[in-house]
């Protein structure tokens, strides 16, 4: 990895396309954080069947706290470990500019500080935060070299800055300060021990339990709850009855808004988050929507939206 490489990748970036590149911990897949069909790439190329939230990677502190609610624990934190394999789940700003997508359509957000001097001239020279999970196919192991990405995700990604193994080689340490006491959701990078020396209390996630798996015990801010709205949801409709509004894919005719006029899954995916929440707020009594095709980018929208028509009464 060299300038001539980190300023191709970060052209990349800025036109929206997805860059694999090293950190500390493990290489992540990243694109513009900002930008709704940036992000939504990523999931293309992961394959991931459900929209998970991702870590927002930034070049310095102060900007973390631009698109965030910062809290006294948090500034104490950012103090101790960053840079570094810390991320912090935090509350969104009001005014926050990343995308609904790297949120998962929640109101908080994962985010790091890398230390990795490729990672950093890479977030400086793009000048954007980035969006970054690890960048392997869903299901398989983190990859803590350039090869390891090439293997899992091959020409799915169209730019890997290789530079050489990840120091730390396991993923960050994941902190949710969302809720009353800080949680620790994944344990990584910086140990539990370091945790205890700044923060006076917090939570420990229960073993085997991942912040994913929703079948584990709840525990405060342990859990990472998904987001549904509040109008109910209607699936696969085909027209629109009284008192709904339509969310519509393809040339759908009255559709209240439409995911993707032209039936493009990536646009679709890109506009989720927004648009329902959009409905939501209408107040309507029904949240209708039109078919969505079960392959790509569809399995993931078809999943969140399953969820968000099963959570009724
Ligand atoms: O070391 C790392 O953290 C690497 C490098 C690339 O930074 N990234 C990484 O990302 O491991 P990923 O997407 O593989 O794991 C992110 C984890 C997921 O388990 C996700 O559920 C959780 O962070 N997460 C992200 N946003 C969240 C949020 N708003 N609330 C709760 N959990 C969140
Ligand atoms: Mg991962």
């Amino acid at each position: 990895m060299d300038t001539p490489g980190i300023e191709h990748a970060a052209v990349c970036i800025q036109s929206g396309d997805i860059v694999a590149f090293p950190t500390e911990t493990v290489y992540g897949l990243g694109a513009d954080a900002t930008n709704d069909k940036a992000v939504a790439r990523i999931f293309e190329a992961k394959e991931r069947p459900q929209f998970n939230p991702l870590i927002v990677h930034f070049n310095e502190i102060d900007a973390v706290w631009k698109e965030t609610g910062p809290s006294e624990v948090a500034i104490k934190l950012a103090k101790a470990f960053w840079p570094g394999p810390l991320t912090l789940v935090l509350n969104r700003a009001s005014d926050c500019k990343l995308s609904p997508l790297v949120s998962a359509g929640l109101d908080s957000v994962a985010v790091r500080v890398p230390a990795h001097v490729g990672a950093q001239l890479l977030l400086t020279e793009a000048g954007v935060p980035i969006a970054a999970p690890s960048a392997n196919r869903s299901g398989s192991i983190s990859p803590t070299t350039a090869e390891h990405v090439y293997t899992s995700l091959g020409d799915r990604v169209p730019l890997i800055l290789d530079g050489g193994s990840c120091d730390v080689g396991l993923e960050s340490t994941i902190v949710d300060l969302t809720a009353d006491v800080p949680a620790v959701l994944r344990p990584g990078g910086i140990s539990k021990n370091a945790l205890q020396r700044v923060l006076d209390t917090f939570v420990d996630q229960p073993k085997n339990a991942k912040p994913t798996d929703e079948t584990a015990p709840k525990a405060p801010g342990q859990l990472l709850s998904h987001y549904a709205p509040n109008t109910s949801v209607r699936l696969s409709a085909t027209h629109k009855k009284m008192g709904d509004v339509l969310l519509g894919f393809g040339p759908v005719e009255g559709a209240t808004l439409n995911l993707s006029q032209s039936g493009d899954l990536l646009e679709a995916a890109a506009n989720f988050f927004a648009m329902l929440h959009q409905l939501d707020a209408m107040n309507a009594s029904c949240i209708a929507v039109s078919p969505i095709p079960a392959t790509g980018l569809g399995e993931a929208i078809n999943d969140r939206l399953r969820r968000a028509a099963a959570i009724r009464d």
